[in-house]
């Protein structure tokens, strides 16, 4: 096992009528700004329980946060923030919401232009703390350091990292995520799917904790996924698949072994150019990763066949094909498409897609840093 360090200081709000804990976790005199996306809270009600809970602290609301954060409206909030001396952010909302959140809560006193803290790790100091109310389980950002924000003035999709805008609690109500419609519940569960992959599928450090730990997670997975789809209003299934998505990328699950995270960084490019789902960008790109990086994921895709998938076949090769297929299908059944083709993507698109790899120095992916711009060519292609 490699070494690690590990700190999760989110504090998990789980369950039914959770959302009343809120007021005693503001700080003292809190001037919250209520960031949120673009309405489905105040159809779904959960809008109205929020001004509830937040009754006697002093709010400012901040709509408009769109599916894969604008650099632009988040600026946006940043003023907001500024303007009116916040001291706290609540976030209601999914991912977007949430990473939008952290980099506003970075922004806020950041002095110079904020899109370096993306483009060029800058560092900034005194973020403002942030809560969140999660809608939407999928990427996990509600208990970790991460934000994705998306750039359409340059077709950029940036990651930055840290501990210090990590969310200091989350309210994750199983009910509130009855609304979602199918498209996001599908897109929720493939993506926990793949960050518990990207932390997996690598190759053995004998850390036998951490495998189990994740084949539990898939396996949680591809049992409640589906049923999600087909129950919507099942309490417990909800709550399963929340606490799944949760648990995919809180940070545990990691320590200790090598990630990959190439499937990730290529489908950011996806979206940044031609605007799909995060969860269709990984459902195209990581089958022919697998396929692509086998010799390299050789032992870890044979132990996922066999332990997650049930897959018996002693010849490796055949093993690995339909463990393949089978990472495929399920992102099928769930209802996200797995080929450029389904998204009306033509294969030459991969070359804007390489070249924006190549201006992000995404140059040296995946746990050996051996997906090179050639190797991501042939992934994109093998998607086509
Ligand atoms: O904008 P509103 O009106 O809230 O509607 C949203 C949005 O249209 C809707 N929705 C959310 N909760 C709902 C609901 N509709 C009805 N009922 C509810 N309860 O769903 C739509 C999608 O929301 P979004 O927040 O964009 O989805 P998701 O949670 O999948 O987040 C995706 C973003 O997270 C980033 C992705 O790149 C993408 O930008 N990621 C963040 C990560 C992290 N912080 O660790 C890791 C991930 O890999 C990912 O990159
Ligand atoms: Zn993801």
């Amino acid at each position: 096992m490699l070494n690690f360090t590990f700190k999760n200081q989110t504090e998990i709000l789980f369950g039914k009528g959770q959302l009343s804990e809120v007021s005693s976790r503001l700080p003292e005199q809190a001037k919250v700004l209520f960031l949120y996306g673009g309405g489905s809270i105040k159809k779904n009600g959960i809008y109205d329980k929020v001004t509830t809970a937040l009754e006697g602290a002093d709010v400012i609301e901040f709509q408009g946060v769109e599916p894969n954060p604008e650099f632009e409206t988040l600026m946006k909030a940043v003023n907001v923030a500024r303007e009116n001396d916040v001291n706290f952010i609540l976030a209601v909302g999914g991912g977007s919401v949430i990473d939008g959140a952290k980099f506003v809560a970075a922004a806020v006193n950041f002095e110079g232009d904020p899109w370096d803290i993306l483009v060029k790790g800058a560092a900034f100091k005194n973020p403002l703390p942030i809560g969140a109310v999660l809608t939407l389980p999928a990427t996990g950002s509600e208990s970790n350091g991460n934000s994705v924000v998306n750039r359409k003035e340059t077709s950029q999709k940036r990651p930055f990292s840290s501990e210090t805008v990590q969310p200091v609690f989350a309210v994750l109500d199983p009910e509130f995520t009855y609304s979602l419609p199918p498209r996001q519940i599908s897109n929720g569960v493939v993506d926990a799917f793949v960050h518990v992959i990207e932390q997996y599928l690598t190759y053995p450090v004998n850390a036998p904790l951490q495998d189990r730990f994740a084949e539990g997670i898939l396996q949680t997975l591809i049992q409640e996924g589906p049923k999600a789809l087909a129950t919507p209003e099942d309490y417990d299934v909800r709550a399963n698949v929340m606490w799944s998505a949760t648990m995919a990328l809180n940070g545990l699950i990691g320590k200790g072994v090598p990630q990959d995270w190439g499937t990730h960084m290529i489908g950011h490019e996806l979206t940044a150019l031609h605007g799909l789902d995060h969860a269709a960008t990984l459902a195209i790109v990581l089958p022919s990763l697998m396929f692509v990086q086998r010799d390299k994921k050789q032992e870890k895709t044979l132990q996922l066949g066999e332990r997650v998938f049930g897959i018996k076949e002693d010849d490796k090769e055949k093993a690995i094909d339909l463990t393949i297929k089978a990472v495929q299908d399920f992102f099928e059944t769930m209802k996200v498409k797995t080929r450029l083709s389904d998204y009306d993507i033509e294969k030459s698109a991969i070359d804007g897609l390489i070249d924006n790899l190549e201006r992000n120095g995404l140059t040296a992916l995946g746990e050996h840093g051996d997906i090179d711009l050639a190797k991501a060519r042939e992934i994109l292609t093998l998607a086509a």
